[in-house]
């Protein structure tokens, strides 16, 4: 018998792996603190690079290498509490990523800061797909053009990429939110970086911004053990080696979707796409 990968809850698709749709429903009455912050993201946008990012500029021994703590002890998921964490004995202020679409967050959670990160859909999906051959929680689909089906189709987790987007960015009024792409901290991170910090009341000197963007970068990330997951649960690889940070870059849906492929994401995705206040780079 298959197994089954997926669940539908509320209209979204959650993984059977670490969710269930009580701790789901018990997430709507979830305390918030004012010095929360919320990293959102449809999956395979940057979320742990934005993790990593919040993790060097809130804590110095984070930022100077003095602690030792891994990214997702310090700002875990929360719809997927992979290490039966204690929530509310997190120290403020507490960080917490998740794929949620806004209709599904903690009620309290109005008004209060949310960090949004897009990235174009078709590195997203092209991202997603290698993802699911090292995840075991995920369903590994060997054809692209199979997953990139589903993917058009939302019957993937973090469901429509499109609705995830319009969602967030429709409904912005309701939180504190900054949005970013996953193109423009390509380009400019230092520029990000201090986005970032400004939405967070955050003073950092010269010095200390330039550290957060040098330990930020791809490269230097990826060597990091705090920040590139290699202890991440339940992935494939025999070595025990994560390939979360896989490749990093702009624009990789060119060396695996064909010109057919790319088409037909534009002809479902790209008109839609007009009415959202983002710009995507799409070549
Ligand atoms: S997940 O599973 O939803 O949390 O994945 P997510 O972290 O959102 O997305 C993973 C992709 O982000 C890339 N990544 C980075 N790119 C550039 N710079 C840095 N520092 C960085 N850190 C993570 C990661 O490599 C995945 O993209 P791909 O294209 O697969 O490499």
């Amino acid at each position: 018998p298959s197994k089954e990968y997926l669940f539908n809850h509320k209209g979204f698709y959650f993984v059977t792996q670490g969710a269930t749709p009580e701790n789901i429903d018990a997430l709507e009455t979830f305390e918030i603190r004012d010095s929360d912050i919320f990293i959102a993201t449809f999956p395979k946008s940057g979320t742990v690079w934005m993790q990593n990012i919040l993790n060097l500029i809130l804590h110095e021994g984070h930022r100077n290498g003095t602690e030792d703590v891994e990214n997702m002890d310090r700002i875990p998921w929360l719809e997927y509490n992979f290490r039966n964490m204690d929530y509310a004995a997190l120290p403020s202020p507490r960080v917490f990523a998740t794929h949620l679409p806004y209709y599904l967050t903690p009620r309290d959670l109005r008004n209060k800061r949310v960090i949004y990160v897009t990235r174009n859909p078709k590195d997203v999906v092209v991202s997603y797909y290698h993802f699911t051959k090292i995840m075991s929680s995920l369903e590994e689909v060997s054809d692209f053009s199979l997953f990139l089906e589903r993917f058009l189709a939302g019957k993937v987790m973090g469901s429509s990429w499109m609705d995830h987007v319009t969602g967030w960015y429709s409904h912005a009024q309701d939180f504190n939110i900054l949005f970013l792409t996953y193109e423009e901290m390509k380009k400019d991170l230092r520029s990000a970086v201090l986005k970032i910090c400004n939405f967070l009341g955050k003073q950092l000197s010269e010095e200390e911004v330039e550290s957060v963007v040098r330990q930020a970068m791809f490269e230097n990330m990826r060597k990091d053990p705090r920040a590139n997951y290699e202890k991440m649960p339940g992935h494939r690889e025999e070595d025990g080696k994560c390939l979360f940070l896989r490749k990093g870059t702009v624009g990789d849906w060119k060396n695996l979707m064909t010109v057919a492929q790319s088409e037909r994401v534009d002809e479902v995705l790209k008109k839609k796409m007009e009415s959202l206040p983002i710009k995507f780079i799409w070549d």
